[in-house]
């Protein structure tokens, strides 16, 4: 998430400086959402470059508490964020230290943009686990995974088979996760680093919640758990990953694209189904 009165610090025009240029200021709106700029933070736009110089501080007397360290970690530093992110998976014993460790975890820069750390969502007990990508905008802000209208589709593809988030029994729940926590701006595919540098909390989430199957939604997940990518050939092809049986299915977001591929998506829940019952 980016607001979009923070883009005339970075552009030199606003858009409601330009109003009155119809096209002028379509192409400035595109080009603020191409950046990842879509929320307002105010009423009006501040042209920051109007602004008058700040007085200089005075300096405070004495700090009353150490300066806070940063929130995140030099880009600079020499850390291994990928070994980071292995030792502080690693010695996560619970979901719940789990999710505290990945809220602290400085190495990624999707963090700073993001008003959320959005971990998990349903039951851990569950007998599946559903992997997606990454938060988008409604996720960012609610702070749980799929809740958009991807994840509304989601909802209703596993309740015709049978399986629900909110489900308190086991056999009939879903437990429901991101290959990243944090929501990349405007929307983007995840990086390879980005999606190599939460591999670790992604094996170390599975291994707590330990789920009987694993349903990878979309490329991102694939990628991250078999190292291939090519989701449309990988869909309805049941695998194996962390020891685990795994079906590759496509994103709810391609489904609310293409209806088309429903058909195919109907079929791999039936796949699932049957899995489960046997
Ligand atoms: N898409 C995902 O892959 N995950 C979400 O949480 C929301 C949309």
């Amino acid at each position: 998430m980016l607001p979009f009165l923070a883009a005339s610090t970075v552009a030199p025009m606003g858009i409601a400086e330009i109003t009155d240029d119809w096209d002028a200021a379509l192409a400035a709106l595109a080009w603020h959402v191409e950046a990842g700029v879509d929320e307002a933070l105010g009423e009006a736009p501040v042209n920051r470059y109007d602004l008058p110089a700040e007085a200089p501080r005075a300096a405070p007397a004495a700090p009353a508490q150490p300066a806070a360290p940063p929130a995140l970690a030099d880009p600079a530093s020499s850390v291994d964020a990928v070994e980071a992110a292995k030792a502080a998976a690693a010695a996560a014993q619970t979901l719940d230290a789990l999710h505290e460790a990945i809220a602290a975890f400085p190495h990624c820069e999707l963090k700073q943009g993001a008003r959320n750390t959005v971990f998990s969502d349903g039951n851990p007990a569950a007998r599946v686990l559903i992997l997606g990508e990454a938060p988008g905008r409604e996720e960012d802000q609610a702070g749980r995974p799929f809740v958009g209208r991807a994840g509304q589709l989601l909802d209703r593809m596993f309740a015709a088979i049978g399986l629900s988030r909110t489900s308190p029994d086991a056999q009939a729940a879903l437990y429901i996760t991101n290959v990243l926590p944090w929501r990349p701006p405007g929307n983007r595919d995840p990086s390879p680093e980005e999606i190599a540098m939460m591999k670790p909390f992604v094996e170390r989430h599975i291994a707590l919640a330990d789920p009987r199957l694993i349903v990878v939604m979309g490329n991102t997940p694939l990628i991250c758990l078999t190292g291939q990518r090519g989701i449309m050939r990988a869909r309805g092809n049941w695998t194996a990953a962390l020891g685990r049986p795994m079906l590759p299915m496509t994103h709810p977001a391609y489904l609310l694209r293409a209806p088309e591929a429903k058909r195919d998506a109907w079929a791999d829940l039936l796949s699932l189904q049957a899995r489960l019952r046997g």
